[in-house]
């Protein structure tokens, strides 16, 4: 593909998302994060070869919209992103992304590699001038973000972080993936881990702390 055509991919999602603001300075910024993450992770190409990926980026854009109305805002939280993806992570059969121009169903993915679950809401974290945390089992080792692996499915893979100390959290699409199903095939075992991952929210949250986005508060309230 010619640089034209990734240009083109990159404008299109900035066109996508900017409706989402209507002050100039957030527009610019949503634009500097996409162009960074085309600069340091290939964003356009890994775009043309999973149009799901820019859905992807849709969704966590949306998410960051909702809970903090301006981009601007972010720099200089810390964010803690559970199940945060990585450079290993496979693909469910079925990804369903809300994104905030409505919910899709993404055509299936491929079996082995693919860049949908890359660590994407961190790294656009970083670009907003936010310090995120991502933990994850997945190969995070050349991110620039702090990152921890550990198995979620352990009680109290979360200890190691100190209560109180995220101004901001979620987790996301942890207990549909493929390594957590194999791993815990039994729904009693995935709503058991959903609740420990809940008591770790209510633990590490600062007060008036953002819940973000937490599918164990969906499965467990
Ligand atoms: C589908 S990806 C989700 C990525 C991103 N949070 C999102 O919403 O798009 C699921 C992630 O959960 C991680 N994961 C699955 N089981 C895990 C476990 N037991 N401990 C830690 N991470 C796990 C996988 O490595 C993968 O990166």
């Amino acid at each position: 593909m010619d640089t034209n055509l990734h240009a083109n991919q990159l404008d299109q999602l900035i066109d996508r998302l900017s409706p989402l603001w209507a002050d100039p300075r957030e527009r610019n910024l949503l634009a500097k994060m996409v162009q960074a993450l085309d600069d340091r992770y290939g964003l356009s190409g890994k775009m043309a070869l999973e149009p799901g990926v820019a859905d992807i980026l849709a969704q966590m854009t949306g998410r960051l919209a909702g809970a903090f109305g301006n981009l601007s805002g972010l720099r200089g939280l810390k964010i803690l992103d559970i199940a945060c993806g990585s450079n290993s992570s496979r693909a469910p059969a079925a990804v369903h992304v809300n994104t905030p121009f409505g919910k899709l169903t993404l055509g299936r993915p491929p079996k082995g590699y693919t860049a949908l679950f890359e660590p994407w809401f961190c790294r656009m974290l970083i670009e907003l001038g936010a310090d995120p945390v991502g933990v994850d089992m997945g190969d995070l080792e050349r991110e620039a973000f702090t990152h921890h692996r550990a198995d979620l499915g352990q009680p109290g893979a979360l200890d190691f972080l100190p209560e109180h100390s995220f101004d901001a959290l979620q987790d996301s699409r942890l207990f549909g993936s493929p390594e957590f199903t194999a791993q815990f095939p039994r729904s009693a075992d995935r709503l058991q881990v959903a609740r420990e991952i809940r008591r770790q929210e209510r633990r590490l949250l600062k007060p008036g702390g953002i819940l973000i986005h937490s599918d164990a508060l969906d499965l467990v309230g």
